[in-house]
């Protein structure tokens, strides 16, 4: 079968990975010429190594290639998967500008089409888009009839970078919202291999669908914030609770770990976008406001950890180790490096960064601040830190960076480091909802 996908970013290509190694042709159409010729040399245009290996692989048999021609690749397929970004506006409304683009490109692909193809919407769009937005702009540009002339569905996407293409081979579950029958049962055979769970629906329930997942996950990392910051007050450690509390079959272990907040391409933006799609209807949502306050605050908790420690900021040196959203990533879209580095920087702090993968992007970001070129030169010197993501690789700092700060102090922004092995280091340890138990 023959495959289109436009929009050559995570879930793009995760989706065309996937089909490919599932034996089909897949197309990839990007309007960006750098990524279409990232993407022909076999090399992901970000830091995601199984999926890069296996889109290197499928390159040289000839099962994938990117182009910039999107109607050309429209038009050769049976499928086309609508993978484009959908970003916040200042309002939190979704920017859709991306999506009527690609939907004009598709039309015009349809109107010189013979065959019956099936659109499918996998970009994360508000409740009603697919059907108000791009159904209309498919119909006008092709002058056919959605549901005879092609087919129309919305199949949206759970992964998580780090593990893209994991996640797209093994999803949790298949979402196919249909507009009707026939692209329905089309999309559920293209992904009759994928041994997931499949639900049926039509196309406002399946985008419905991943707002309800994404925003349950927002409140779950919000929730456990709230309980952590609390923790620390009452001098309780709230892993221990946390821990105790997941182990509640309705609760469940995870996502309950408390940290700096969750940033990334698709939380904050996704909590954003449906408390405005709400309110459009006339429903404030309580909730989701609350959330996205308690990430709002979870950057000033790490700062105040630190203050308590070691003063007034005013002039101190403060190490951030991990600048992308989460360690294992060079995604910095709505990283939490950003508010923590600002507040900083309002303090007085001089801040020196480090991440692994994603200091080329943050440098472009915030400029004037210094960057070095290894965990250990970014301790050098400082009154303190805070660890804004958890890279595994900062599990191995121990006596020999820590004994190059000024003053050893460690706020683990993530709770990804062993407080006793940070101790025995001769560090002190603090970390968002951390307090000694009576074992430690
Ligand atoms: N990144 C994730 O973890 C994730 C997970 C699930 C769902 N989503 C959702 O999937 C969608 C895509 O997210 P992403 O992170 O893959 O985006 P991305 O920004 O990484 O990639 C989008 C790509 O689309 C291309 N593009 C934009 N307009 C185009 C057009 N008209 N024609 C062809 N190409 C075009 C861009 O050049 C870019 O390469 C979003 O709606 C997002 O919310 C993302």
């Amino acid at each position: 079968m023959r495959i289109c996908v436009v929009g050559a970013g995570y879930v793009g290509l995760a989706t065309a990975v996937m089909f490919g190694k599932l034996g089909h042709d897949v197309s990839v159409a990007d309007i960006d010429d750098t990524r279409v010729r990232t993407v022909n040399s076999g090399k992901a245009p970000f830091y995601e190594p199984p999926l890069e290996k296996e889109l290197a692989r499928l390159v040289k048999a000839g099962a994938l290639r990117a182009t910039t021609e999107v109607v050309g690749s429209v038009a050769g397929a049976r499928f086309v998967f609508i993978c484009v970004q959908t970003p916040s506006m200042p309002s939190g409304r979704i920017d859709t500008r991306p999506v009527k683009r690609a939907s004009k490109d598709i039309a015009k692909a349809l109107a010189r089409s013979e065959d019956f193809k099936v659109v499918v919407m996998k970009s994360t769009v508000v409740p009603g888009t697919t059907d108000s937005v791009v159904r209309p702009l498919l119909e006008k540009g092709s002058g056919k009839a959605a549901g005879t002339g092609f087919g129309l569905c919305m199949n949206p996407e759970f992964l998580q970078e780090g593990s893209a293409l994991k996640d797209s081979m093994e999803p949790s579950r298949v979402v196919v919202g249909s507009m009707d029958k026939r692209s329905g049962d089309m999309l559920m055979r293209l992904y009759s291999p994928v041994r997931s769970e499949k639900v049926r629906t039509d196309l406002r329930t399946a985008e419905m669908i991943k707002y309800a997942s994404n925003c349950f996950l927002a409140t779950k990392i919000s929730y456990a914030n709230e309980i952590a910051d609390m923790c620390v007050r009452f001098g309780i450690d709230s892993e221990t609770v946390l821990k105790a509390a997941g182990m509640d079959p309705r609760i469940g272990p995870l996502f309950l770990k408390p940290g700096l907040g969750f940033g990334g391409s698709c939380l904050p933006k996704d909590v954003r976008a449906l408390k405005d799609r709400a309110m459009a209807d006339g429903y404030g949502s309580k909730l989701l406001s609350a959330l996205l306050a308690i990430n709002d605050r979870q950057p000033l908790e790490a700062i105040w950890l630190l203050e308590r420690e070691i003063g007034s900021l005013q002039g101190k040196r403060v190490a951030v180790l991990g600048l992308a959203f989460k360690g294992g990533v060079d995604d910095i879209r709505e990283t939490r490096a950003v508010p923590l580095v600002t507040e900083l920087l309002a303090k007085g702090a001089r801040v020196v960064a480090f991440d692994p993968m994603a200091m080329p992007s943050f440098i472009k970001v915030m400029p004037t601040i210094e960057y070095a070129s290894s965990a250990q030169e970014c301790l050098s010197g400082a009154d303190g830190c805070i660890v804004q993501a958890d890279w595994k690789q900062f599990g191995t700092l121990g006596r020999k960076e820590f004994s190059r700060m000024r003053s050893p102090v460690i706020v683990d922004g993530r709770r990804c480091l062993d407080p006793a092995k940070v101790e025995r280091a001769g560090a002190k340890y603090l970390g968002i909802g951390y307090g000694r138990t009576e074992t430690d």
